[in-house]
């Protein structure tokens, strides 16, 4: 009984002891788990590969799992970077057809892109009327009904879409792949509803010009 009393008291001091007193030593861990791991912290410098980094640069030509695998549609280049003429037909198979494609395209470019380059393509949304008041000129969208771009392959616009261009952001962080291919067939929908008036407008502009 004595005995039990004694490992008692023992008992009491250590908890005593460890709980809520200060200590410059570090905390005692009966059971060590996992608390203390090697490892390398963010951007730290360690001797283990040669060039001592140890974040590891991707290796090239590595595609990340949500990555879409066909370069050429998540670029829209070819292998040797020529942008590709036309949106890839597999693509539009898998995405049920031109029309529904189309149609996922009016979707998301009257979403994603007319407050600034409008609902018709012809540059004037919100965002660029805003900027031309306010003398920005350099963020005022541009038409898509002129020649040149009647005339640059998909994949230029694609990609226009993904990195941005000068004063364009790009969109490729909210709008997904297949969304993106759908919004330049949609472009091209909307230059061909326009071709007519834009060869009116480009005939009156010569005119007035000559
Ligand atoms: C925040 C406004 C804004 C949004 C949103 C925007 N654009 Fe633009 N876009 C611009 C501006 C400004 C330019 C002209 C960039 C320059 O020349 O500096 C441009 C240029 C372009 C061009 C011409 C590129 C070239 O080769 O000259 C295309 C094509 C284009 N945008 C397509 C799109 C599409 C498709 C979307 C929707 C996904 C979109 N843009 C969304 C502002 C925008």
């Amino acid at each position: 009984m004595k005995r039990v009393l004694l490992i008692l008291v023992a008992l009491e001091t250590l908890a005593a002891g460890c709980v809520g007193t200060e200590s410059k030593e570090p905390p005692i861990v009966g059971i060590r788990n996992m608390y203390q791991q090697p490892r390398y912290d963010t951007q730290e410098k360690k001797p283990f590969f040669a060039d001592q980094r140890s974040m590891r640069p991707k290796p090239e030509g590595s595609v990340s799992r949500e990555m879409e695998p066909a370069l050429t549609w998540a670029t829209g280049r070819t292998a040797d970077d020529a942008y590709i003429m036309e949106v890839p037909a597999q693509l539009i198979a898998q995405r049920g057809g031109t029309e529904a494609l189309v149609e996922r395209g009016q979707d998301r470019y009257n979403i994603y892109c007319s407050p600034c380059h409008s609902y018709s393509g012809n540059g004037k949304g919100m965002v660029s009327r805003r900027a031309d008041q306010l003398g920005a000129a350099g963020l005022v969208a541009p038409t898509f009904h002129d020649d040149r771009l009647r005339h640059v392959p998909d994949g230029q616009i694609y990609a226009t879409i993904t990195n941005g261009v000068r004063n364009m952001p790009g969109y490729a962080h909210n709008i997904p792949i297949d969304d993106r291919w759908a919004i330049v067939l949609y472009v091209r929908a909307l230059q061909l509803s326009q071709a007519r008036q834009a060869a009116a407008t480009d005939a009156t502009e010569t005119e007035r010009v000559q």
